[in-house]
């Protein structure tokens, strides 16, 4: 009988590294597919079967789910499927539902005081179909309602959107008519618009793990991700951006925890890793030339690394994946350039700590090569404690 089990629909590094993990700290896993499976349920009695193998009596034996379905809606289902059958599940369904949203994260923030950006909600779609089934056309509205309230250089995004995809900057009105024009109605952006203040972040944002532990305190990891680059307004590392490190300082991890715990009510364990912008108004730190010459200068050998990442054959076999992707970003991170650019993060943060501004948390981040290489937190190891936690009882 084992007590632990991973579910997921899709295999991916992070989940290996979780395996791996597990086994090297001889932590038992059992391993529940949520894809191509079917859950049955009737009165008091369920079945959860693949065309192949029977999963019924595993998920009857364990006690603590470890949730890594790949989409927000896949998760939240598994949650609620897990969390129906008597199960713990980290995340649990009320982390994963906060998640999920921006508005509903951003509206918990706000609750507990947290600096985030200044964000307006129009529920109203820009198209609107009618009972005839023609079309209103609401542009000229939204523009207007946003307009109101946010001042040029407004970010639009969707509302359960993920890797920066449909987040766009519109520097003025006609820009914004031509992103609302675009804009679909979908499961990412399920009703209306959301839209944000620009925080002037500079090249850079931060991703912060925080984790709590039944009967423990919410922890901030003391290092994070920072992602950063000059391409464009996002510096998510999925548009090629590139990767540092930097040591929080006190009070972002005060913050950080503050956050945390604002996402998870009174869950007692869960593991979320925050999105956060340094708010940074003047540039005068450092000549921005030179600062754009030391990203030119590590272009090279980062592109190394995205070679390595790219093995076909990571999965077959991953610990000598791991150990090659290990190898190039450590190669890439002993640049002097990284250590430059490394500088400037971390002087410009400690001088505007108290100006971080704070907008998501992820529910199930991605760690195993950029967290746990570059910001050297391997997120397995606080997850699987956290899933270890909820076994006493
Ligand atoms: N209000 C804002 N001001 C400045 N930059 C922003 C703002 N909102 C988002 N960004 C930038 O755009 C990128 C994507 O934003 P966001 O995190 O909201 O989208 P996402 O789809 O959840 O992406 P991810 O899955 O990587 O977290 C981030 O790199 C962030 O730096
Ligand atoms: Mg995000």
């Amino acid at each position: 009988m084992v007590d632990l089990a991973i579910l997921y629909d899709r295999s991916e590094s992070d989940e290996l590294g979780i395996r791996l993990t597990a086994e090297e700290k001889e932590i038992e896993l059992e391993y529940i597919p949520f894809y191509k499976i079917a859950f049955g349920f009737n009165k008091n009695k369920f079945t959860f079967q693949s065309t192949g193998k029977d999963y019924s009596q595993v998920i009857k034996d364990c006690k603590v789910v470890l949730n890594r379905g790949q989409s927000k809606n896949r998760r939240i289902f598994a949650a609620s499927i897990m969390e129906g059958l008597n199960k713990e599940v980290v995340n649990p369904l009320n982390v994963e539902t906060i998640c999920q949203s921006k508005i509903r994260s951003l509206l918990k923030f706000m609750e507990k005081g947290i600096n985030i950006p200044k964000t307006v909600y129009v529920p109203c779609n820009v198209k609107e179909e009618m009972a005839s089934g023609e079309y209103i056309d609401n542009t000229n509205t939204i523009i207007r309602l946003v307009e109101n309230q946010l001042v040029k250089n407004i970010v639009i995004k969707p509302d359960a959107g993920t890797h920066g995809r449909s987040v766009s900057l519109a520097k003025n009105s006609e820009d914004l008519m031509k992103i609302l024009n675009q804009l679909q109605t979908d499961i990412t952006n399920p009703s209306g618009v959301v839209a944000q203040e620009l925080i002037p972040k500079w090249f850079y944002d931060l991703r912060i793990i925080v984790s709590k532990e039944k009967n423990k305190k919410a922890f901030c990891e003391p290092t994070a991700l920072v992602r950063g680059g000059f391409k464009e307004f996002r510096t998510n590392t999925f548009l090629g951006n590139m990767v540092f490190h930097v040591n929080l300082p006190e009070n972002v991890k005060k913050q950080a925890e503050k956050c945390g715990k604002a996402l998870a009510n009174d869950s007692e364990a869960w593991l979320i890793a925050l999105d956060a912008m340094p708010n940074i108004d003047s540039k005068t730190y450092v000549n921005e030339n030179e600062l754009k010459q030391k990203f030119t200068e590590l272009q090279e050998p980062f592109e190394e690394v995205l070679k390595v990442k790219a093995d076909p054959n990571k999965k077959s076999d991953f610990v000598k994946y791991s150990k090659n992707v290990e190898k190039a970003y450590l190669k890439y991170k002993s640049n002097e350039a990284y250590a430059y650019i490394q500088e400037v993060v971390s002087k410009t943060l400690h001088k505007t700590s108290d100006k971080v501004v704070f907008h998501e948390g992820n529910s199930c981040p991605e760690f195993w090569e950029q967290t746990r290489i570059i910001a050297g937190i391997n997120v397995a190891e606080p997850l699987l404690a956290c899933a270890k936690s909820l076994l006493d009882r």
